[in-house]
């Protein structure tokens, strides 16, 4: 990304307005793009019989779960809570998908009760499945022993993941779901998270295929999510959609050719709410210790934890307070947070635009797991989501929190 100041987000509104407006830190979508995130999915494949799962737990806002699903994408979740959302958002029974780990026998009945379609992810959990839901629909995830993603903690295939049932414990799975007339009508994975390149993706899918020719009562096939967004603007190619359409077209009509009709899923959670989001922020602070420059600004990983935790790398404007000619710290520099933690980092090594106290900050694609993530940890309040919507104005989607809010009377 070519550095400069910065004035608008999505180069569309002021920072300073919304901030004076609406508080910092802040979180900004953009309607425009959320949507054209969710057709370019919804058009993935030619193959007919085709639905995109929104993962969720990117971001569940109730009213970009509404937008989510004016764009005909389905939804999965993780929890009764995000089922509770989802269901908010105006989601049907039908177009949820119940993915748990490790779950509880109430939570599973959550589902049951509300006739939500439930993937389970171990033998123990099948069981629980069993006697909570005889005679029910089952979908396995497994796990088919690879794994893909931009770091350790969010690759969720593979030896050593948590996830999924090993395919060589399919067998010991039918003879529990029969027990229980359970019946196999699908199977699902996910081996990870940000992947920019499509080979193992596609090759974990054609493994799904393959398995599914052995199992005559699976009509559902999802592949998972894991559709990956450029972090570093202008230094990393997008993941190329046409070519991974055409490749999972590709095995999914030979297999159906040579097998039977059956839908296909995806569950992708990042490529669908990443880019659509952005957080502004104030610098509080500027110091140079020991020849290391910090610029203390009011977004910590309080508010955005990925570069703490995973040391993603997030883009960053600086919009100033007042205009002043471009400049750029030489060295390192340290972009830090309020918390009171030495790890509480949102970039660093890299070259960014001289700040100064009361700069604006815009830090972007923060739409997935941001706000999802975030925590009141060191007591900060969860900061007020706002939507630019597609006619260009400025909608308060989720208010601030307050310092009341920390301790809700009874
Ligand atoms: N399906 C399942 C079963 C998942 O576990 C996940 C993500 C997804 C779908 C969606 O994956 P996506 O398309 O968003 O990559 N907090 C991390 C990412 C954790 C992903 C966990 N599972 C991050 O900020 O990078």
């Amino acid at each position: 990304m070519t550095l400069a100041y910065a004035e608008k987000v999505f180069g569309k509104i002021n920072v300073f307005d919304l901030i004076n407006e609406f508080g910092s830190p802040l979180y900004v979508y953009d309607e425009e793009t959320l949507r054209l995130r969710c057709r370019e999915l919804r058009n993935l494949l030619k193959y007919p019989s085709f639905r995109v799962n929104y993962s969720a737990k990117a971001n569940t806002n109730v009213e970009l779960l509404k937008i989510i699903r004016e764009e005909d994408l389905d939804v999965d979740a993780m929890s009764p809570g995000e089922m509770y959302l989802e269901i908010k958002a105006g989601f049907t029974s039908e177009r949820i998908m119940f993915i748990g780990n490790n779950v509880s026998r109430e939570e599973m009945q959550f589902a049951v009760d509300r006739g939500i379609y439930i993937s389970v992810d171990s033998l123990s959990q099948l069981i629980l499945l069993g006697e909570v839901n005889p005679g029910g629909d089952v979908c396995l995830r497994l796990n088919p022993g690879i794994g893909a993603g931009h770091h350790e903690k969010v690759i969720t295939g593979g030896k050593k993941a948590k996830f999924g049932i090993a395919i060589g414990d399919l067998p010991q799975a039918q003879e529990i779901a029969a027990r229980y007339q359970l019946t196999i009508t699908g199977l699902n994975q996910h081996i990870g998270s940000l992947f920019l390149e499509t080979e193992e993706y596609v090759a974990a899918a054609a493994q799904l295929l393959e398995i599914a020719s052995a199992l005559p009562s699976v009509k559902i096939l999802d592949f998972g999510g894991g559709m990956g967004i450029p972090y570093r603007h202008g230094l990393e190619a997008r993941l190329d959609l046409e070519k991974l359409g055409r490749e999972l077209d590709e095995v999914i009509y030979n297999w159906v050719k040579n097998n039977r009709p059956i839908t296909i899923r995806i569950e992708p959670g990042r490529y669908v709410v990443a880019e659509c989001g952005a957080i502004l922020g104030m610098v509080t602070a500027v110091k140079n210790n020991y020849n290391t420059d910090f610029i203390g600004c009011d977004i910590g990983f309080n508010t955005l934890i990925r570069p703490a935790m995973y040391d993603s790398y997030h883009e960053i404007s600086v919009v100033p307070a007042q205009a002043r000619a471009y400049a750029e710290y030489d060295g390192d520099v340290y972009l830090v947070g309020q918390i009171c933690e030495s790890g509480d980092i949102l970039a660093h090594d890299r070259v960014l635009p001289l700040c100064r106290e009361g700069d604006g900050l815009i830090v972007h694609d923060a739409g997935a797991y941001g706000f999802a993530m975030a925590s009141t940890y060191n007591s900060r309040p969860l900061p007020a989501e706002v939507l630019i919507q597609c006619d260009g104005k400025v909608r308060l989607i989720r208010k601030a929190q307050t310092l009341e809010d920390l301790w809700p009377e009874k």
